[in-house]
């Protein structure tokens, strides 16, 4: 039983195989936090000690103890207006203009498995999983929060979400409904977000958590690249491979908010869920709202450990099950080897070479549709540009598949073209406000993905297109931040709804794709990582990482990315170099390494390449198809400390049953006369022996562990090294 409830105590104990999580209704009726850390089989509400705090008010039904306040008590699911001055998790403004919410426990339901959402991406359950729902409720507003609890046992996780439900007689707006809230005992944190920019995306960085608030979130109408919802919390001394670390993933990927406030004790509260800014949601008399997941873990083997978690349980319970372990086609895609100008004579060109160089997939990318030929046109119009290419796109696609290839398209489903038929017919479909002029990104516009008509038309035009011509795979693209966040299609008062009921229309599009299309593979992207996320993820079994495609740049992208996606999620591909982004020539080798840590393709013009480049990329696709098990369901370790100082990046994987490791460096800084690069792996077995393959030397994994390894002094620009070791035995 992975959830236990003492009724008598009203004491719930969340099991996960390394954790627990605890929680007590008091007797006020207040619903507190008690535990979540390494597995323990003790009642913990020995940690709460009511004290006496000035300016910290009490309830009015304990009003005769001062030592009672909600400001002080760690707690499930805070309120807002009675008397806790730190985040709530939740925000209400009632018919008469009352923002107080109070939320005391009313009941409790344990369930085997999990109810599926209908709007929102979820973790699939397998069902051995267990839901606990709790209910809490505000009599005074007729305001009820269930709150689940999905424990998966197996994968060390806990899903949590509130369904918030109007029991009265009269509206009320929802103005801020978190997915969870937690607080941690007094102690000293350190707080890891993913932040950046478009080209540089989920830079990992580590800091202290400072008294008072730290936030992080996206206003932009899609998770971003500016900052992921992903936070984790860790202890000061938790490096990679050592001390505990709590994980908090939204699984959402519209407007979010993650915040962590260390409040006047040295407690902590984690709130995280939907971007309150702009978000206020009308719940009629017996409306209900639905909040998105948070995935929540807690590893006591440090930060490797946490990710490996969350690793595991997106590839198994995330991405849609029929990609869990299919190997992904080598592609090649035509936009850095093409860009706009290609014709179909071109693009078979590529697919001849790319299939000599033993390539799988060609992937034609923007520019194929309306009259687009560069980017300031024709979005929202998904016909066939067959002047461009000469050919109908069923032709082209035949002439591909008969090379041998499978064949993929790009799209854009959500934006629309000034410069577009649709916008002639549909200028209301753009969000604009009444009376001001669109905000303009990349020369488009966004489609309002909240009114259904859209997302039927979308619907419709892409499904011709996937029936015209014979498709295996979508890259579905999001070019710029949404502005303008106004419906045409909903009254004044349920405008703050949009940006919600946006990423519930473009979830909607790709579930009916995918309910229509079993077999489609859509690759997400928007504008490389703009929203490389859980929610995502559930419709996409890979998201383009990044526009930028430098091999030495992607070290960090895909590094920050790791903490808590899988690589077998991360588009990655070898490019040419000089690199296109950046100007910087890194050998091909190198190129090869750090794509093959993801999904593995090609941006750059296969034709005219030196014989010595033709067999590098054949060696490459060769090494892909021998490790790409090995990459996609083995186990993944950061090899170097955030943050170090070392010129080079290495990381590695390790099968299940730690037979095979694979470890790869690659330098990001040459210096005369440098230290030899050393590395100590990870997740070997200690006892079992290693051989190096290419070489007869025969290492002890706990040799390989704690001894390490040291490299020949690297020369040149970004070299790199992969080493490949398999299980031996020792005569
Ligand atoms: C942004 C994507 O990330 C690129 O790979 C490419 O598809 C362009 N858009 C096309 O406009």
């Amino acid at each position: 039983m992975s959830i236990q409830y003492d009724e008598a105590a009203r004491l719930f104990h969340l099991k996960t195989k390394n954790s627990s999580y605890q929680m007590k209704a008091d007797s006020v009726g207040t619903l507190l936090h008690l535990y979540y850390g390494e597995a323990v089989t003790s009642d913990m509400s020995y940690l709460i000690r009511y004290t006496d705090r000035a300016f910290s008010g009490n309830p009015y039904v304990q009003r005769n103890s001062r030592c009672y306040s909600l400001d002080i008590l760690p707690q499930e699911y805070a309120g807002s207006g009675v008397g806790d001055y730190r985040l709530p998790a939740i925000q209400v403004i009632a018919e008469n203009g009352s923002r107080s919410v109070d939320l005391t426990y009313e009941g409790c339901k344990i369930f085997r498995g999990r109810e599926a959402l209908t709007d929102l991406p979820y973790v699939r359950g397998g069902g051995e999983e267990e839901t606990l729902e709790i209910t809490l409720s505000d009599p005074v507003i007729g305001l009820r929060v269930l709150l689940y609890y999905t424990v998966f046992e197996e994968e060390d996780v806990i899903v949590r979400s509130a369904k918030i439900v109007n029991q009265s007689e009269k509206p009320i707006y929802l103005e801020k409904a978190a997915s969870a809230c937690i607080d941690f005992p007094c102690g000293r944190y350190d707080l890891m977000h993913f932040h950046g920019r478009h080209c540089m995306e989920r830079q990992a960085e580590r800091m202290t958590l400072p008294n008072g608030v730290a936030s992080f979130g996206s206003r932009r109408g899609m998770s971003s690249h500016h900052s992921n919802p992903f936070v984790i919390l860790c202890d000061k001394n938790c490096t990679e491979n050592a001390g505990s670390c709590y994980g908090f993933m939204l699984m959402y990927s519209g407007n979010h908010l993650e915040e962590a406030e260390r409040d006047q004790m040295g407690s902590v509260r984690m709130v995280a869920g939907i971007h309150p800014d702009g978000f206020s949601w009308l719940l009629n008399p017996g409306d209900s709202f639905q909040t998105p997941e948070a995935i929540l873990s807690f590893s006591a083997s440090g930060l490797n450990g946490l990710s490996g978690q969350y690793h595991r349980l997106l590839q198994k319970r995330v991405i849609p099950a029929k990609f869990q372990h299919t190997k992904r086609p080598v592609l090649i895609n035509s936009w850095e080897a093409a860009y706009f100008d290609f014709n179909a004579e071109k693009i078979l060109r590529f697919a001849r070479s790319a299939k000599e160089l033993g390539m799988e997939m060609l992937v034609l990318d923007d520019g194929w549709f309306g009259h687009r030929n560069d980017d300031t046109s024709s979005l929202g119009d998904w016909t066939v540009n067959e002047e461009k290419l000469g050919c109908s796109l069923k032709t082209l696609s035949e002439q591909i598949h008969a090379l041998g290839l499978r064949f993929g398209l790009w799209f854009e489903p959500e934006m629309i073209s000034e410069d577009s038929m649709l916008y002639q017919a549909h200028p209301d479909w753009a969000l604009k406000d009444p009376d001001r002029k669109p905000t303009i990104g990349r020369n488009q516009m966004v489609l309002d993905m909240s009114r259904p008509e859209i997302v039927d038309y979308l619907f419709a035009a892409i499904s011709a297109v996937l029936d015209h011509a014979q498709i295996e795979y979508i890259k579905w693209d999001f070019n710029r931040s949404v502005a303008n966040f106004f419906s045409a299609g909903l009254p004044a008062r349920r405008q703050g709804e949009l940006a919600h009921r946006f990423i519930l229309g473009t979830y909607r599009l790709l579930d009916r794709l995918l309910k229509r299309y079993p077999d489609l593979m859509i690759e997400g992207c928007a504008g490389g990582g703009g929203r490389f996320d859980a929610g995502m993820l559930f419709y996409c079994p890979q998201i383009w990482c990044s526009d930028d495609t430098d091999a030495i740049e992607r070290l960090e992208i895909q590094r920050g990315t790791s903490y808590g996606y899988p690589v077998s999620a991360m588009g990655s591909h070898v490019s040419a170099s000089p690199n296109h982004q950046t100007g910087r020539a890194v050998p091909l080798h190198t190129r090869g390494i750090v794509a093959q840590s993801g999904t593995f393709g090609y941006e750059l013009s296969p034709e005219g390449l030196p014989d010595a480049e033709k067999k590098e990329i054949r060696n490459q696709i060769a090494a892909y198809h021998q490790y790409s098990d090995l990459i996609a369901q083995g186990r993944y370790y950061r090899l170097n400390e955030l943050d170090s100082s070392e010129d080079f990046s290495a990381w590695m994987f390790v099968s299940e049953d730690q037979s095979e490791a694979l470890v790869n460096l690659v330098m990001t800084h040459i210096r005369a006369n440098g230290p030899l690069p050393f590395i100590k792996l990870c997740g070997l077995s200690a006892e079992k022996a290693y051989r190096l393959e290419g070489t007869d030397q025969v290492f002890s994994g706990a040799a390989l562990m704690h001894g390490g390894y040291s490299f020949p002094l690297p020369f040149g620009d970004y070299a790199a090294s992969q080493l490949h070791f398999l299980e031996t035995t020792i005569e």
